[in-house]
């Protein structure tokens, strides 16, 4: 009954933090076994080599620290996925990860992890794109992976670390996302 929520933010307590934080509380006050990724600290990390061992091992080869990231989340019941928009997309230290999600894909495209992980999204942005990349994110999850979305949540305005915080209705619907993980 586990959870694996990823933080991509580089901003520690600051808006993503923050709200993914409270969807995986409210996710342990259900029971769940809550595991708190951070992936700004990790020192060894590569984005997909193109390697396309995958395909035949099942498995991602490149042996850093996001490896563990991608075990965790293939074994998972849910997943929260979170991102700030940085330059239009996804800061880089998500989009590391993200293409390293080639390894959750069979030769055919099929998915090698078992569907129906429940999905939940954040994102941030100071101005504009955080709805666009939330629908992204899930989309791709959704649709290459199986992953059934609950519910996400797109953060404007949150260039003050914390603004999240200080907006009792996103903290309550943050909850109540984390509730049906
Ligand atoms: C390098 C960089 C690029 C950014 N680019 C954008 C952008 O294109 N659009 C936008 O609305 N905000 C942009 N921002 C603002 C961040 O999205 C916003 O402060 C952040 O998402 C808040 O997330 P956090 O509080 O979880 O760190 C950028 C911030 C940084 C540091």
């Amino acid at each position: 009954m586990s959870v694996v929520a990823v933080i991509s933010s580089p901003r520690k307590g600051a808006n993503g933090d923050t709200v993914v934080n409270a969807m995986a509380e409210a996710a342990r006050s259900n029971g769940k076994d809550v595991n708190v990724v951070y992936l700004n600290p990790m020192k060894d990390r590569r984005g997909c080599q193109g390697c396309n061992q995958c395909k035949t091992k099942g498995r991602c080869v490149v042996n850093d620290d996001l490896l563990p990231v991608l075990d965790a989340i293939r074994e998972a019941e849910s997943v929260i996925l979170s991102a700030p928009v940085y330059f239009g997309c996804p800061c880089a230290q998500y989009r590391l990860l993200e293409d390293r999600f080639y390894s959750f894909l069979n030769a055919d495209f099929s998915s090698n992890v078992a569907a129906g992980k429940k999905l939940a999204v954040v994102t941030t942005c100071g101005t504009a794109g955080a709805e666009e990349l939330a629908d992204k994110i899930e989309g791709t999850m959704a649709k290459l992976f199986g992953f059934k979305p609950v519910g996400k949540l797109a953060v404007g305005g949150s260039n003050p670390p914390d603004a999240a915080a200080n907006d009792a209705e996103l903290m309550a619907k943050a909850r109540e996302i984390g509730s049906k993980l």
